[in-house]
């Protein structure tokens, strides 16, 4: 119901969005999943019950992933294959790479165990409690922020850094404005 967008003159950008429920959250997941190609890096974080699993359930469906995601808390990194779009072949699916960093004990573990290949690779990464891995980030990718405001509701605060990401962020934008005001 609330969105906002600023730009600024260094290539970021941020857009902040009131969700008023766990449906729009993933509606709003499932949006931004539509827009992404591979090679994509998107960083959550917020406290437990944010909506980071919910966002990222949006954004496998945007991606036309069909098996249940949710939290791999006990394994750091689950993979899913995407389908494609319909009148897509298969093959032009996209891989989610779906981390949750919450019992990573030490950002160096990022590199010992070989998931900076995945951040560059071709797939699209989301990331669950990006910040346990301190500064390890490379400096261009979508961050959102969650944030509890009540039962039902959720402030999400996205940033973008580098050109490709705040493209990406203003065509979200202009969906985003029809899922928060229905
Ligand atoms: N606006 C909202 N957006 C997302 N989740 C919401 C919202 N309102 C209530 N919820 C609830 O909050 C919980 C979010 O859980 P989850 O997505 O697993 O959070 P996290 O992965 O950040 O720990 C769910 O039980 C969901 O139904
Ligand atoms: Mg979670």
């Amino acid at each position: 119901m609330f969105v906002t967008m600023e730009l600024s003159q260094e290539e970021s950008c941020t857009l902040d969005i009131i969700s008023s429920s766990a449906a729009q959250t993933q509606r709003l997941g499932m949006q931004l999943g539509c827009l992404l190609d591979g090679g994509t890096l998107i960083l959550l974080d917020g406290q437990l019950g944010a909506g980071k699993t919910t966002f990222t359930q949006g954004l496998a469906q945007g991606l036309a992933i069909h098996e249940t995601v949710n939290s791999p808390t006990f394994t750091l990194l689950k993979e899913y294959m995407g389908q494609g779009h319909k009148g897509q072949d298969v093959s032009s699916g996209l891989a989610l790479y779906h981390f949750d960093l919450y019992r990573l004990d030490d950002p160096e573990e990022m590199i010992d165990l070989g998931f900076e290949d995945y951040f560059y690779g071709t797939g699209v990464c989301v990331v669950e409690w990006a910040d346990k891995a301190g500064h390890f980030w490379p400096a261009e990718c979508l961050h959102l922020q969650m944030k509890v405001l009540n039962e039902i509701q959720r402030d999400l605060l996205f940033s973008a850094t580098g050109a490709r990401y705040c493209e990406i962020l203003r065509e979200f934008q202009k969906n985003a404005y029809a899922t928060v005001s229905s």
